[in-house]
């Protein structure tokens, strides 16, 4: 057994280990049924101190479907946190029962910090705060190379609330390691790309716009993103905001034909549901895409093989 590994952010897996992990989704997703007992005694802890849909239950169907399974909570109410039981004390005791565990907290650093009380359990971050989310970044990188057969060399349009938006920051992150890309940072000016982020990528082509409409016709992606309600400190603020903007038939009409619209949903607005029959918009196959790409991570943790 090596060196325990966590996943608390894209860069603490080399691209070549990216590409190992979209292979073995591939394989996975081909031939599922040889990957069903792998992690037979297993069992992974699910802990979101956040709400959550999709990373919550494709962790929890990625594990079931390995063999493996799962304990946890997906509700901080429901454990002894309202007790005032300390994040590293909880995490000390989960050790103790589980061999790889999954933590969404509204905390920026959260995981990061886990990692600092963990000893034998590798640990995987399902979204900080308003900072990172990097299992959303595989279940990203997975869709654009299906339907566009490559990471580099594109031009990618990030739509909407890129202040909090934290599947916008680990996208970024893992995507400026590629050759070639472009960024067109779309948003209002409320809620641009925070400065930190903006000074990871000053080598990297980028500018920001304000107006979808003005260049959505040379994007090849488009990654629409919800304005996160839970991070404003003003309701009204969050109001006037929130449909700044809706992408319709009529903006999607300026759009490549290969264009392909992400987005880490849930969706509120900001892109019409008439528009969910368009081929090229993807989320749907997107989220599903992503459950493989867990089943993936979780045998590298765990360095289970087939
Ligand atoms: C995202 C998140 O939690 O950051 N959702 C997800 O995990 N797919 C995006 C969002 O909540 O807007």
């Amino acid at each position: 057994m090596g060196r325990l590994r966590h996943f608390i952010q894209p860069q603490d897996f080399t691209i070549e280990e990216f590409e190992s992990l979209f292979r073995l989704a591939n394989d996975i997703l081909s031939n599922p049924s040889n990957y069903s007992h792998c992690c037979d005694g297993k069992i992974l802890a699910s802990l979101f101190f956040e709400p959550s849909t999709r990373t919550r239950l494709s962790f929890e169907t990625a594990m079931n479907r390995l063999g493996g399974r799962v304990i946890g909570f997906a509700d901080p109410a429901a454990s002894s946190t309202t007790k005032g039981e300390s994040l590293g004390d909880t995490l000390r005791t989960v050790e103790g029962y589980a061999d790889i565990g999954v933590i969404r907290h509204p905390k920026e650093g959260a995981a990061h910090l886990a990692t600092k009380y963990l000893t034998t359990m590798p640990i995987i971050n399902a979204g900080d705060g308003g900072h990172q989310h990097p299992t959303q970044t595989l279940t990203d990188l997975i869709t654009i190379r299906r339907f566009h057969q490559r990471l580099e060399g594109l031009k990618i349009g990030f739509c909407g609330d890129l202040k909090f938006g934290r599947t916008v920051h680990s996208l970024i992150r893992a995507l400026k390691r590629y050759p070639n890309n472009q960024f067109v940072l779309i948003s209002p000016e409320e809620l641009q790309l925070p400065e930190y982020m903006q000074n990871e990528i000053k080598e990297t082509n980028y500018c920001e716009e304000e107006d979808l409409s003005e260049v959505i016709e040379d994007l090849d992606i488009l990654y629409m993103t919800r304005v996160q309600k839970e991070r404003f400190v003003s309701e009204a603020e969050y109001e006037r905001l929130k449909d700044f903007y809706i992408l319709n038939e009529e903006k999607m009409k300026l759009a490549k034909e290969d264009m392909i619209v992400m987005h880490p949903l849930p969706r509120v607005n900001e892109i019409s549901q008439d528009l969910d029959s368009d081929p090229r918009c993807v989320y749907f196959k997107q989220a599903k895409l992503g459950m493989y790409g867990r089943m993936a991570l979780i045998m590298k943790l765990l360095e289970v093989e087939i």
